[in-house]
């Protein structure tokens, strides 16, 4: 995201920086170890910082999520959390939309992001999704997950274009890619990971 965001109740939306990775790693692991969000080590938060948005109140963390990109025209939402004593303050939705506001930035038309959630999506204007229209580079993720063989989330995209204003498929990867933004997928039955 670009300037921070400071808002009447005291919470701060900004880009994450390094120092924000061991907070980072206590907020996503406590929910990764009741399964419901994929563990992360201090290697790949420090690697991937920079797709990440925090809030912040009082100077502690309170939640966060990443925009990862797939191609020029596709990304992720993952790793969206908010501390449990947080949750309901309507701070997952100021990240999202940072964090979309971010993505139609860079000309994304597609956002996606699997979950458990699926309200808290539908709320901000994203519909469930067969998986298999998902980017196959999704996958790499999935192969480390404990749920490869059981997942149980559910996909949900958001497109950020009118569908008749998406790019036709670009030479590269034009073989996977839809116009509409979505990727096609070759089968991989019953697969998805954690955000
Ligand atoms: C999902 C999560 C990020 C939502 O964050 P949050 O800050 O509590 O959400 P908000 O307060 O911004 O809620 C926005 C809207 O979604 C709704 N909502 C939030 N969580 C919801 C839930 N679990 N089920 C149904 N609706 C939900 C809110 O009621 C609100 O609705 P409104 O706009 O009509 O008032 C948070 O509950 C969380 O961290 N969960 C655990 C981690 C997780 O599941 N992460 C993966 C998400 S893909």
């Amino acid at each position: 995201m670009g300037e921070a965001l400071s808002t009447s109740d005291g919470l701060l939306i900004r880009s994450a920086l390094l120092s924000d990775v061991t907070p980072l790693l206590g907020l996503i692991n406590a929910y990764a170890s009741q399964g419901i969000m994929l563990p992360r080590t201090e290697l790949e938060l420090a690697e991937n910082i920079r797709d990440f948005t925090i809030a912040a109140a009082g100077g502690a963390l309170v939640g966060c999520g990443a925009l990862h990109f797939y191609g020029t025209r596709t990304a992720e939402v993952r790793s969206l959390a908010v501390h449990p004593d947080w949750k309901q303050h309507g701070v997952g939705k100021r990240l999202m939309g940072a964090i979309e506001a971010e993505a139609v930035a860079h000309g994304i038309q597609s956002l996606f992001a699997f979950t458990y959630v699926p309200t808290f999506f539908l709320k901000l204007d994203f519909v469930e999704v067969d998986r298999r229209l998902l980017p196959s580079k999704v996958w790499k993720d999935c192969l480390r997950c404990p749920k490869l063989q059981c997942c149980d989330e559910i996909a949900m995209q958001k497109l950020l274009i009118p569908a008749e204003a998406a790019t036709p498929p670009a030479a590269e990867g034009a073989s996977e890619e839809a116009s509409n933004g979505l990727i096609v997928l070759p089968t991989f039955a019953g697969a998805g990971h954690p955000l």
